[in-house]
């Protein structure tokens, strides 16, 4: 099983290993850490996966095709190495990958949590 690496914004670090065909966006929401949000389930709408891909790594995990570059260009501070992990798959090449986290989305994630669901219904439509 890969073993992925999650580097927080603040420079807390995670690990966990991933089955082979599991996304890092998972293995992010099973080790409940906060900076991966992934709102619409792996359906490459949400971009609330977002994450920066270490750039030693990026050319393993490879370029984002045109449909998820066209939801990368809506995330907050998109950079050349953004990818949506949701839509990284864990190979036994991607042993060791590290992926950095936002601290956009943690800021979002902790704004949810406090917000009384009323107000999360009216936020949302
Ligand atoms: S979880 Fe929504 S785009 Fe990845």
């Amino acid at each position: 099983m890969p073993l992925i690496h999650y580097i927080e914004s603040n420079g807390d670090e995670y690990e966990t290993k991933l089955a082979l065909g599991n996304s890092v966006m998972q293995g992010a929401v099973d080790a409940m850490i906060d900076g991966i949000l992934a709102e619409c389930g792996s359906k490459c709408r949400c971009g609330a996966c977002h994450c920066y891909v270490d750039e030693d790594w990026v050319g393993r995990v490879g370029e984002a095709s045109d449909a998820k570059k066209i939801m990368l260009e809506m995330v907050v501070d998109p950079q050349i190495n953004s990818r949506l992990s949701c839509q990284i798959l864990a190979t036994k090449a991607l042993d060791g990958l590290v992926v950095r986290l936002l601290k956009s989305q943690i800021l979002i994630n902790l704004s949810l949590l406090r917000a009384p669901p009323a107000c999360f219904v009216q936020m949302i439509f």
